[in-house]
């Protein structure tokens, strides 16, 4: 960001003076003024809860201009990415800044491959978990673990160390993550292959027995990798601001990735396309579409707590350019698999079309955002919708230790530590156990 010409001028009804703020100009988006100094020039804070009005860092890595439905990575927009890449092209863009040349691809798939095995131990330590364990509660566990098996690449000062650590989460994401659903099934581990593609290896992984050779469908896997490319960043999203606030203390970078998994387990973040495929499942269990109607009603009313889930977007106030690509994977999938007559695929549409229409949802200007078609895609692809929330997490690893790395070595950066207004109780003296 530079300073701009413009000046920002905050004037007080109390008679102190007025202070000028500098304001900052980045490359698209809103300008942002400076309040760095707020504080000591008038001991004020500002009150922005939820970050409405705030922005926490300046970055390069994803451009977000939500009223006109963009999504760039590097400057690349998503619709462009998410045909003419693979996902590892798109790991190697948001870590390096550039699409990767044919010999850079091939040796960077080629590193990935060599640290997907993990540490025979980390099996052992799963097995101390409850086989019904949600599995985000698991990965959580086993990513903050991967500072005890790993810890050559915690020095946060070497950037040797970080390229280690960006590697070894990367490529051992998919395969814990499978282990964790055979884990559950009570199956035996696949290890990885190095002739698979990172996705298709994957799928092997999560899908595959010792007894039958895994039959790959080529469609499907494009499909699912093109699920990793639409969720690999998005900016200062809840997660990823997780990962950066946890990250500026200093802590390892399996830490702060860990603390942005248990964010982004949550239902109004990554744990929508959970909560939106329970959600069409329970209308369809109660009579299907011509029960939409009744369901809109409690939805529109504030009082039932039942929120329309897959619609709505902090940032997107007009379309969401993930959703369209998700809709139209979500179809592929489906006539690959002879679904095309999924009866939730049509809950959706229905309920989508309903929603653009009425006037709640123009007004509120909420639209269907990714979640709304992945959760269906998901099922499709035979991934329980227990294990949806930690394909995201596959996903967005490469966002996290992105915009963590770029913190880290940020010349501005220092540890995030946000003010309060304090309305509780001011100094008071504890009174005597038998007096209260
Ligand atoms: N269904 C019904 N009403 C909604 C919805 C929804 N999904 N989303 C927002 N609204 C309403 C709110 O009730 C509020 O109405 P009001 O102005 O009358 O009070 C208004 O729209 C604004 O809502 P906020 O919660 O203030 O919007 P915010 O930007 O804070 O929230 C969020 C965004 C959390 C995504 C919200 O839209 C939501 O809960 N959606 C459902 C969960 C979901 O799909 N999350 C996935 C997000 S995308 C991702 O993480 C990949």
């Amino acid at each position: 960001m530079v300073v701009g010409d413009k000046k920002a001028t905050i004037s007080f009804s109390d008679g102190s003076e007025p202070v000028v703020l500098p304001i900052l100009v980045g490359t698209a988006g809103p300008d942002v003024i400076d309040i760095r100094n707020l504080y000591r020039a008038t001991g004020k804070f500002t009150y922005d809860p939820g970050f409405l009005s705030t922005a926490s860092c300046q970055s390069n890595i994803t451009y977000i201009d939500g009223d006109r439905g963009i999504l760039l990575y590097r400057g690349y927009p998503i619709e462009q990415l998410a045909i003419n890449c693979d996902f590892l092209e798109v790991c190697f863009l948001l870590q390096n800044g550039e699409l990767p040349t044919a010999t850079q691809k091939a040796e960077f798939e080629k590193l990935v491959k060599s640290y997907s095995i993990v540490h025979e131990s980390m099996a052992q330590f799963m097995n101390g978990y409850p086989r019904n364990a949600h599995p985000m509660a698991v990965l959580t566990g086993l990513i903050g673990g991967m500072a005890a098996f790993y810890p050559d690449s915690l020095d946060v000062n070497s950037e040797e160390q970080h390229e280690l650590s960006l590697l070894r989460l990367i490529a051992k994401m998919p395969t814990l993550i499978a282990m964790i659903h055979t884990y559950s099934r009570g199956r035996p581990f696949m290890f990885p292959r190095s002739d698979l593609s990172y996705t298709g290896n994957f799928l092997r992984m999560m899908f595959g027995t010792p007894l039958s050779e895994f039959q790959e469908k080529k469609i499907l896997t494009r499909a699912l990798d093109r699920i990793f490319i639409l969720h690999a960043d998005h900016e200062q999203n809840a997660s990823t601001s997780t990962v950066r606030l946890c990250g500026s203390s200093g802590t390892s970078p399996y830490a702060a990735v860990a603390s942005g998994i248990a964010c982004l387990w949550g239902p109004a973040h990554g744990g929508a396309n959970q909560a939106c495929l329970e959600m069409l499942e329970k209308i369809h269990a109660e009579g299907g579409v011509k029960r939409v109607g009744e369901f809109m009603q409690k939805v529109k009313d504030k009082d039932s707590g039942i929120r329309l889930m897959g619609f709505g977007h902090r940032v997107y106030k007009n379309f969401d350019p993930r959703a369209k690509i998700m809709q139209e994977t979500c179809r592929q999938v489906l006539a690959e698999l002879g679904l095309e007559n999924d009866p939730l695929f049509k809950l959706a549409l229905a309920l989508e079309k309903i929603a653009l229409e009425d006037t709640y949802f123009v007004d509120r200007k909420l639209y269907p955002n990714v979640d709304f078609y992945s959760g269906i895609t998901l099922k499709a692809l035979g991934v329980p919708k227990e294990m949806f929330t930690c394909i995201f997490a596959l996903a967005r690893t490469i966002g996290w230790i992105s915009q963590w790395k770029e913190m880290i070595t940020d010349t501005e950066y220092k540890i995030g530590r946000p003010r309060q207004s304090f309305v509780g109780s001011i100094k008071r003296d504890v009174p005597s156990l038998k007096t209260r």
